[in-house]
């Protein structure tokens, strides 16, 4: 045997060896604190966090990045952007990350973006702070008429096969949580919270994304907790529990344009505390281009406590009148609500307001128990309007289908 063939051997023995560990092996780290971070929580960070990315992202293995715990990290606006080398990447936040507070930085759409990442898992036990507080009046479009969209506290852009889990957002200054145009997400043991009061904080948003799980979070917030918008496709949300905040939300749909089906949503074992809505649809009663289709929607095992509107669905959803009030084009059916219980805070606890054009189909009552605040005020009440379907088991209030 030649040298030079057995040193040919050898060589492609390691690097054979080299791939094995790098993709079975435990990940590689790329500890931000290595590229020059300071966790002062006033030092803004970006530059070191995008190298670190930028080299994990290089990496042909597994890879990740690490923001160490015990520490406050100022960031600016950042983008996370793939696609990277390895098949896997993992962005563990332990530390605290802050967001500016300083107006001139407002003008971004997202605070921390990922995006066209396949196979990624963001955790860490972290937490991240909005300091939402400072940029909450900019959002009052009443007030300030130039009113800027503020910055979302965490958007996933185009990622898939993902994991998000054990992380804290708190005080975003828009939404905690966007995602759009994902597939294949599991979201976690996430902890959101913000004032009730607080504007346009939706705990997670989900547009044109298929296959999301959330589970075993608590969202308290000043919108909705989960909003789904069109394009949404298989989400399975449990044991969350929501409050404060406008509850689970399909919608709001057929605002304009052209959108997207949104279909096949399960939501299981959730608590809503307060919330001024629980389980919602709600699609606008605007002129829209083309006639579109909300279907397949359970909700099951839910608990209400002295939430506004338990069950609604509201085809003539009109935050801010006027509105023209045709009748939406948003076709809606299968819808089952099953074993849900508790209190509510209005005496029209069921509201089944359905489009005079378009009629639910198929929307199904089956064992549920809502009562009327906690004293004498008399029983709650269902109201229907334009809705096929069927009751079954115990009702309380008496159906109106
Ligand atoms: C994602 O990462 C896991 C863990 O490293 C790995 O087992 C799996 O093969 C990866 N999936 C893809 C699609 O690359
Ligand atoms: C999400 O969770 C479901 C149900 O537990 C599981 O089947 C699926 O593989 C998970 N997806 C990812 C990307 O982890
Ligand atoms: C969730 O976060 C809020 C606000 O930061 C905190 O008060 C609460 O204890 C946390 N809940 C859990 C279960 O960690
Ligand atoms: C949703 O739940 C169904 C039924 O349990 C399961 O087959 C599916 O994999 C789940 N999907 C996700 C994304 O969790
Ligand atoms: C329902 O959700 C709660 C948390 O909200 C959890 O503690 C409980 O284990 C869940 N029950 C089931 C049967 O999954
Ligand atoms: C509604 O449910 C019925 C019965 O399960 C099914 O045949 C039909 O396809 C569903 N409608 C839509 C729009 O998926
Ligand atoms: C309905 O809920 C009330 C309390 O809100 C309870 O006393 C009653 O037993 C429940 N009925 C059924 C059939 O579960």
């Amino acid at each position: 045997m030649s040298e030079t063939f057995f040193l040919g051997w050898v060589c492609l023995l390691m690097s054979l060896l080299q791939c094995t560990v790098e993709s079975h092996g435990p990940p590689k780290s790329f500890n931000v604190m290595e590229y020059g971070a300071i966790a002062d929580g006033a030092t803004d960070n970006s530059e070191p966090f995008l190298k670190a990315w930028k080299e994990a992202c290089e990496w042909k293995g597994r890879a990740r990045v690490l923001v160490p715990q015990g520490k406050i990290f100022m960031v600016n606006s950042i983008m996370f952007e793939g696609p990277c080398e390895g098949h896997e990447m993992e962005f563990v936040i332990s530390g605290t990350l802050k967001a500016p507070t300083d107006p001139s930085k407002f003008l971004t759409e997202n605070w921390i973006n990922f995006r066209y990442i396949d196979n990624l898992t963001v955790s860490g036990s972290g937490t991240l702070d909005g300091q939402g507080k400072v940029a909450w009046p900019y959002n009052d479009c009443r007030k300030n008429p130039h009113c800027p969209a503020l910055p979302v506290t965490m958007r996933f852009d185009f990622v898939r096969n993902a994991r998000v889990h054990h992380l804290r957002s708190i005080d975003s200054k828009n939404a905690h949580f966007i995602i759009f145009g994902c597939q294949d997400m599991n979201i976690s043991n996430i902890n959101i919270s913000a004032p009730g009061d607080s504007p346009n904080t939706d705990g997670i948003k989900i547009g044109n994304s298929q296959r999301i799980g959330i589970a075993h979070s608590i969202i308290g917030t000043g919108d909705d907790c989960i909003a789904m918008l069109p394009g949404t496709r298989e989400v399975n949300i449990s044991d969350v529990v929501c409050g404060p905040g406008h509850g689970i939300s399909i919608g709001s749909l057929g605002k304009s344009g052209d959108e997207d089906v949104l279909s096949g949503i399960v939501v299981k074992n959730c608590t809503f505390l307060g919330t001024s809505d629980g389980v919602r649809i709600k699609t606008w009663a605007n002129p829209m281009l083309k006639d579109t289709q909300a279907f397949n929607f359970v909700y099951e095992d839910i608990f209400m406590d002295n939430v506004g509107n338990p069950i609604i669905i509201d085809q003539q959803y009109c935050p801010v009148p006027p509105c023209k009030f045709v009748p939406s084009r948003v076709q809606i059916s299968n819808v089952t609500y099953r074993n849900i219980w508790g209190s509510s805070g209005s005496k029209v606890a069921v509201t089944l307001r359905c489009s005079q054009t378009r009629p639910c189909n198929n929307v199904v009552l089956e064992d549920i128990n809502l009562s009327y605040g906690r004293g004498n005020e008399g029983n709650a009440t269902a109201l229907c309007s334009h809705v096929n379907g069927h009751a079954l088991g115990k009702q309380n209030p008496a159906s109106c289908l």
